[in-house]
């Protein structure tokens, strides 16, 4: 089964370094960011990992949890994680699941045997509160991925959701925004009492509204 966004995401129980974890329970009423790493002992993974670590902070305050995935064993990640702080200078501060029987890896389609048939790619799951899949990205082995570009996401999708908001192109934090369509002008009179200026009837610009 291929996973497409909208989908109710596949639940699962797995290692973890911090104990056993089943998704639904670890994730609660929060998001979560799920990615997958091709191999434990990887200079790129090493680096991504680190990363995840130092902005750890940015998904709380978003309230996201981040899980990620490595296809070996846990006595591998024990090993590996102190290699991530001695090489990175940041301790793990999230799990990350011991894959090695390819039951996640496999239920959410990570490994595509075109490219390898052992390592994972690497695959961004964004999942929303209702256990809903709302973003995925895949990344070939050999690049590292830009995280504040998945933070970039998570603040665009948690917009739409609270405020009717779309994002355009490039948008960053504080940048104007756009009404979405689906909203009558009626409708968005309460929402954006300030305004907003409309260039064509389905493009409506406004100030980010919940700054
Ligand atoms: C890495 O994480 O560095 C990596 C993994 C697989 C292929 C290439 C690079």
């Amino acid at each position: 089964m291929t996973l497409q966004l909208g989908d109710q995401v596949p639940n699962f129980t797995q290692q973890s370094t911090e104990g056993d974890i089943t998704l639904y329970d670890y994730l609660g009423d929060k998001w979560g960011v799920l990615f997958s790493h091709p191999k434990d002992y990887t200079p790129v993974c090493t680096t991504e990992l680190a990363e995840v670590s130092r902005l750890k902070p940015e998904f709380d305050k978003r309230n996201v949890k981040v899980l990620g995935l490595s296809v070996d064993p846990l006595r591998d990640h024990e090993g590996w994680i102190g290699d991530i702080e001695e090489t990175q200078s940041v301790a793990l501060n999230f799990p990350l699941l011991a894959d090695a029987d390819r039951k996640v890896s496999d239920l959410y389609g990570m490994i595509h045997p075109n490219a390898s048939d052992t390592l994972t790619v690497r695959s961004v799951f964004i999942i929303d509160p209702n256990k809903k899949l709302r973003l995925i990205i895949t990344y070939p082995a050999s690049t590292g991925r830009n995280f504040d570009e998945i933070l970039r996401v998570i603040d665009s999708l948690q917009l739409t959701d609270n405020h009717k908001v779309a994002t355009p192109v490039n948008w960053q934090q504080g940048d104007d925004v756009i009404i979405v369509p689906a909203l009558s002008d009626e409708d968005a009179k309460a929402l954006f009492p300030n305004g907003w200026k409309t260039l064509k009837p389905y493009l409506r610009v406004t100030k980010q509204p919940n700054l």
